[in-house]
């Protein structure tokens, strides 16, 4: 057990009276820069989002309201993440499958790509993610 293809980020918070502010630069608070954007919301905690894995795409998710929860395996170690505050991220390299679920009903999940969309280099059927990692380790 070692390989952890995602970890949490907590990006400083610039708050005063009028609020709070923060900021994601890409190659300096996430280690890609951002090509894409997209943002879920309208989810609940009977939905499960997700369920694949990006060949090239490296992700970082900001729940900038409410919560939700990210499970990933990167073909070695399972992990869940609890996204409960706007200035925590979670990072996900590529070829890490992720599932996302358990979302509060404020919950406006936001996504930061490295990748402009491809649908193609999106591995949607599980079997065939563990094939693939179970390969890349032999
Ligand atoms: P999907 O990958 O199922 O979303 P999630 O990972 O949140 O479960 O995407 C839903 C639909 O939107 C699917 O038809 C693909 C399309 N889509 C785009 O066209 N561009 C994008 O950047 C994304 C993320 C999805």
């Amino acid at each position: 057990m070692k390989y952890i293809g995602a970890h949490m980020l907590e990006f400083p918070q610039h708050g005063d009276e009028r609020g709070h502010l923060v900021i994601v630069e890409g190659q300096k608070d996430i280690p890609f820069d951002i090509k894409r954007i997209f943002y879920i919301y309208g989810s609940d905690e009977t939905v499960v989002r997700g369920n694949h894995a990006n060949r090239k795409s490296e992700f970082v998710l900001v729940n900038v309201s409410g919560k939700s929860k990210i499970r990933v395996f990167d073909g070695i170690t399972e992990y869940i993440y609890e996204l409960t505050q706007p200035h925590m991220g979670v990072y996900i390299s590529k070829m890490v499958w992720k599932e996302m679920y358990d979302f509060s009903e404020d919950s406006v999940l936001l996504c930061l790509a490295s990748e402009y969309y491809d649908g193609s280099e999106y591995i949607r059927e599980y079997d065939e993610y563990l094939k693939i990692v179970e390969e890349k380790d032999k």
